[in-house]
């Protein structure tokens, strides 16, 4: 098989990055080692930047976002059960950020991709990358599970847009890594019953951090700091529900509603850069170069920036001849991906308790938590870097 650009993984990013490539007359071919219903279904990140939604739509993937999307114009600060508001807008000269949830953005870019993009395989495991410092870059991919028929694709150009335990980052020689693990993780939950504040609201409490977000009008998304090592199943659903209540608790009458409790899981947590994100002809995009710890939302917008980058870059490079932009890739990917990094670090630190934090590091977060609902500059720090960074 041969194609331009070779995709490897069918996350946002690389679903993403076929549609661009589509609407830009470049031809390409998506290879997915699991099938269509996880893919559909893996729960994860749920806030879109200003800037991915203006790229969504652009990209003529934006009209159920448009629908059933729910737009967001600030959230919610609480610490010592007092409450905050960041008003983004105000902040940031109009901006705001999308809740609509990464399933429905893959399925969005599945259904438009199969109806008039090129080939998108399922159940296709990528097991290496070769000859990236050649110009005829390949895949050695296998079909339908361990017994499945290996075959070759072979490629102008790679994306490896396949995730952090994927295979092309390890087609990358000479790289360097910078990386963080937190000695805590998330516990997330879906419920069925609607969302007991009409923005998200981070809390920072002495228990632990937690978040309330939401799927839609009538389904909530919470989130619980939890030990690293955490067993989802050791958590009934009463003691997740009393646990979030404690951490939101509150000076006034404000009440956390409780319904039946429909997934349950632990996330870990962790901050992680390779560099650089291109080695010859085989590009890296989104979670197979970096991971950001999920406080701030940053996950998911950072993979379309990386895409959004490559797109243009090739784009420029059929029009002109020129290999600039691609030569700028990895540089000007990471350029976003520090300040993301940087972000989500703060905002990490700022919320989670530390198992091993001293009585003086508690009262500098809360000194941090005050400062920015009292200072219009840490404010405007805040809601520009959440709403987000410009791409490129
Ligand atoms: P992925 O979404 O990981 O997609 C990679 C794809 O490649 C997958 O479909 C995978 O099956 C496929 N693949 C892997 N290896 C191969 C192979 N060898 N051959 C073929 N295909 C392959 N971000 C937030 O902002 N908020 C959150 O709440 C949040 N929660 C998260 C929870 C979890 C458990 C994880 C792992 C991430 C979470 N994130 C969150 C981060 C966000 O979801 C990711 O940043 C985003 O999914 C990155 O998209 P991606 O396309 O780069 O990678
Ligand atoms: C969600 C996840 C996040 O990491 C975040 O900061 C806000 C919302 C969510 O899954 O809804």
């Amino acid at each position: 098989m041969r194609t331009t650009v070779g995709i490897i993984g069918a996350g946002p990013a690389g679903l993403l990055l076929a549609r661009l490539l589509h609407n830009a007359g470049i031809d390409s071919v998506v290879l997915e080692s699991r099938d269509r219903a996880y893919v559909e279904r893996r729960q994860r990140a749920g806030i879109l930047e200003q800037g991915t939604v203006d790229v969504l739509r652009e990209a003529g993937a934006g009209e159920r976002m448009d629908r059933e999307g729910l737009r967001h114009d600030g959230i919610e600060l609480r610490f010592d059960r007092r409450r905050h508001r960041v008003d983004f807008p105000a902040l940031t000269g109009g901006r705001s950020v999308m809740v609509y949830a990464q399933t429905e953005v893959c399925k969005d870019l599945i259904a438009l991709q199969l109806k008039e993009g090129g080939p998108l395989l399922f159940e296709t495991e990528a097991l290496a990358v070769e000859g990236a410092e050649t110009d005829r870059p390949r895949v050695r991919f296998r079909r339908g599970g361990a017994e499945g028929a290996e075959d070759v694709l072979e490629c102008d150009y790679v994306v490896g847009c396949d995730g952090f335990w994927g295979v092309s980052r390890a087609a990358v020689p000479d790289g360097r890594t910078f990386e963080r693990t937190y000695p805590f993780g998330w516990l997330g939950i879906l419920a069925d019953v609607a969302p007991s504040h009409d923005e998200l609201v981070y809390a920072r409490h002495d228990r632990g951090f937690a978040l309330l977000s939401m799927r839609s009008p009538s389904v909530s998304r919470l989130y619980l700091q939890v030990p690293a090592d955490t067993d989802a199943d050791s958590w009934s659903d009463e003691r997740i529900w009393d646990e979030l209540e404690r951490r939101f608790e509150t000076d006034d009458d404000w009440t956390l509603r409780r319904g039946p409790i429909t997934q349950k899981s632990v996330t870990p947590m962790r901050s992680y850069v390779h560099e650089p994100m291109r080695h010859g002809r085989l590009f890296l995009a989104g979670d197979a170069a970096h991971i950001v710890p999920p406080t701030g939302a940053k996950g998911l917008n950072l993979a379309v920036g990386d895409v959004v980058t490559f797109a243009r870059a090739l784009t420029h490079r059929t029009a002109t001849g020129s290999e600039d932009l691609l030569d700028a890739y990895s540089a000007t990917c990471l350029r976003r991906v520090w300040q993301a990094e940087r972000f989500s670090y703060d905002m990490t630190t700022l919320l989670h308790t530390a198992p091993d934090a001293t009585p003086f590091e508690d009262r500098l977060q809360l000194a941090r938590l005050d400062r920015i609902a009292s200072s219009r500059a840490a404010e405007t720090d805040l809601a520009e870097a959440y709403t987000g960074f410009p791409i490129g």
